[in-house]
C-alpha cells in the first residue's frame, strides 16, 4: 500500500486536489482493495464555509484527516503556523509522497515540510511563472519547485520554464488537473440550469468578474481603477457579476468610486455554480488562475486584470487579453471581446490525475 499526503488549503486546491483524491478511490475500487491511502491534510488557510466546506461538500471530497485550523496571517506567520503543525502530521504517518498544489502559502509549507523531514515532494502545477518576483504566489512555487521529487507540469511552457531554472529530473508534462475537474464537474452542474433564472440573469448577458490578488486588492489605486473599468462595461448595457473572495471585499472601503447599480456583489459562489456562470457569460473578467483557465475551457473570451500571466498559451491562441488594471483597457478589451476560431490542445485530455497517480505509483 502506497501513503499519499495531500497537502491543500485555500479554494482551488480543494478543487485540483479532488481530481486526484476521485482517481485514488476509482483506483482502489478497481482494484478491490486499498492499493493507495490517501492522509487529507488541510491547513486551514481557508475557513468561510463558501471558501472551503461547500467544496468538501459539493465535490464528494471526504472530511480532511487533519484540519490544522492556521487561519490568516501575514505570510511568515501563516506558512510558520502551518510549518509548525505539518511536522507532526508527517512524522506521525510517514507518507511515501507528499503532494502539494499550486502556488499558495499552504503549497510553500506543505513542500517544506516534507522536504525537510526526507519525505519526496510532488508538486502539481509545477513549472508555472509570472517572473514576477513581488507575486508571493511566484515564491511560493520557485521554492516547491526547487524541493520537489516529482514535478506534474500542466503545459510545456512550464516545461520550458523549468528547463531554463535547470530542473528536468522528475519532470512529467501530465495536462492539467483543472481541466480534469472542469469536464467531470460540467457534466454535473448541468442540474443547476435554474440559477441564472434564480439570480435574474440572461445566457451571454453578462460579464462575470472575480478579483482576489494582493496586487489588486492591496492597491487602493489599482482597485479604484478596476471597478471604475467595470462601470463603464454597465454603461454599454451589460451587467457585471462579481462573486466576492473575502479579501476583496474587505478592501471595499478603500474604493475611490461609487459603484454602478449594473456591477452586482455576491458572496462567493460554490464550484458547480461557478461553472454554470462562466459557461454562460459573455466574457470573464478575473485576475484568477485558475478562472482564466476555465474561460478557455468553457470557449468564453477572458480580460485579466494583471499585467502578466502564468497562462500564456490562452493569450496567444486569442482567448485572453491582458487589461491590467487600466479603466480604459479594461472597457475596450470587454468592448473587443470575440471568439477566436483558434483552439489547442494545451491542457491535456482530462486524465491528468490518472497520469499523475500512475508516475507516483511507478
Ligand atoms: C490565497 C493564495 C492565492 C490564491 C487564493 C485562492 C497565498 C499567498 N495566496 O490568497 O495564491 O489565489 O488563496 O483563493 O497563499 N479570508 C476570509 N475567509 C477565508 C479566507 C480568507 O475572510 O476563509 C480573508 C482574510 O481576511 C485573509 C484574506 O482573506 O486575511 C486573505 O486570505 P489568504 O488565504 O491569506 O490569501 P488569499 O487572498 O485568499
Ligand atoms: N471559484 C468558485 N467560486 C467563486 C470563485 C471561484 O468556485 O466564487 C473557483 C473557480 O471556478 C476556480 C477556482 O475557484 O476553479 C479558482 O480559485 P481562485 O480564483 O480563488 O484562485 P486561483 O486560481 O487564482 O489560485
Amino acid at each position: 500500500m502506497t501513503k499519499i499526503a495531500s497537502v491543500v488549503g485555500a479554494r482551488p486546491q480543494f478543487i485540483k486536489a479532488s481530481a486526484v483524491s476521485r482517481r485514488i478511490r476509482l483506483m482502489n475500487e478497481e482494484a478491490g482493495c486499498e492499493r493507495v491511502r490517501e492522509v487529507l491534510v488541510h491547513t486551514g488557510q481557508h475557513y468561510d464555509d463558501n471558501m472551503s466546506k461547500v467544496f468538501f461538500d459539493e465535490l464528494e471530497i471526504r472530511e480532511a484527516d487533519y484540519n490544522l485550523g492556521v487561519g490568516s496571517g501575514s505570510h511568515g506567520a501563516q506558512t510558520g503556523r502551518m510549518l509548525e503543525k505539518l511536522e507532526p502530521v508527517l512524522q506521525d504517518e510517514k507518507p511515501d509522497v507528499v503532494v502539494v498544489y499550486g502556488d499558495t502559502n499552504s503549497t510553500l509549507a506543505g513542500a517544506l515540510a516534507a522536504v525537510k523531514l526526507h519525505i519526496p515532494v510532488g508538486h502539481v502545477e509545477a513549472g508555472l511563472r509570472s517572473f514576477n518576483r513581488r507575486m508571493p504566489e511566484e515564491i511560493n512555487r520557485v521554492v516547491a519547485d526547487h524541493v520537489s521529487d516529482f514535478l506534474f507540469c500542466p503545459t510545456d511552457t512550464a516545461v520550458e520554464n523549468l528547463a531554463r531554472e535547470g530542473i528536468s529530473r522528475g519532470v512529467h508534462k501530465v495536462g492539467d488537473v483543472m481541466y480534469d475537474c472542469a469536464l467531470y464537474y460540467a457534466q454535473k452542474a448541468k442540474s443547476r440550469k435554474n440559477l441564472l433564472t434564480q439570480l435574474n440573469l440572461s445566457p451571454r448577458q453578462y460579464a462575470l468578474v472575480t478579483i482576489h490578488r494582493a496586487e489588486n486588492t492591496d492597491d487602493p489605486q489599482r482597485l479604484t481603477s478596476i471597478f471604475r473599468g467595470l462601470n463603464r462595461v454597465t454603461e454599454t448595457g451589460l451587467p457585471v457579476v462579481v462573486p466576492l473572495h473575502p479579501r476583496t471585499k474587505k478592501c471595499l472601503s478603500g474604493l475611490s468610486a461609487k459603484l454602478h447599480d449594473g456591477v452586482r456583489l455576491l458572496t462567493p459562489v460554490s464550484y458547480l455554480d461557478m461553472i454554470v456562470m462562466e459557461k454562460n457569460a459573455k466574457v470573464i473578467l478575473t485576475d484568477s488562475g485558475g478562472v482564466q483557465k476555465e474561460a478557455y475551457f468553457f470557449e468564453v473570451p477572458c480580460v485579466t486584470l494583471r499585467d502578466e500571466t502564468e497562462w500564456l498559451e490562452t493569450v496567444e491562441s486569442g482567448w485572453n487579453v491582458l487589461a491590467g488594471a487600466d479603466e480604459e483597457r479594461i472597457e475596450e478589451a470587454v468592448a473587443s471581446a470575440s471568439v477566436p476560431t483558434c483552439r489547442g490542445d494545451f491542457y491535456g485530455d482530462g486524465d491528468a490525475a490518472g497520469r499523475i497517480l500512475g508516475i507516483l505509483l511507478s
